[in-house]
């Protein structure tokens, strides 16, 4: 009988239910969550950072939207080193916690990206 995790896990980054890699969720939640409702939006794009590289987002994006739009699943690592990303998206289970502009455990997927804002990857609680 074929393994449904074993198939989502060749399909792209996982980030859900635990370490990036762990989960049979992450490739198709990755896909919804990421996902931009269309590229001809009235407002103008504008950028801001995560780890050094310029991320594109639109008003009204979350930073977690803007960030796995980039591609960048990896927000944050675990108290035990593991790669952790966004899980719930609905700033439920602080597993996006970033630190945004020097302020540690912010949800990515509750804080709204705003022009020039700097996001670093979050290693353990963040103090
Ligand atoms: S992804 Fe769960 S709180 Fe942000």
């Amino acid at each position: 009988m074929r393994n449904p995790t074993r198939a989502l896990s060749r399909a792209g980054p996982i980030l859900f239910g635990g370490a990036i890699g762990e989960s049979s969720w992450g490739s198709c939640m990755t896909g919804v969550i990421g996902r931009r409702l269309g590229e001809d939006r009235a407002q103008a794009a504008f950028t801001f950072s995560f780890e050094g590289e310029a991320i594109q987002a639109w008003p009204g994006e979350t930073i977690a939207a803007a960030l796995m739009a980039s591609g960048q699943v990896h927000l944050r690592d675990a108290e035990d080193g593991s790669a952790r990303g966004v899980v719930c998206g609905i700033g439920a289970c602080w597993e996006c916690r970033c630190i945004v502009d020097g302020a540690a455990n912010t949800r990515a997927c509750m804080t709204e990206a705003r022009p020039g804002m700097v996001v670093a990857r979050q290693h353990g609680v963040g103090r």
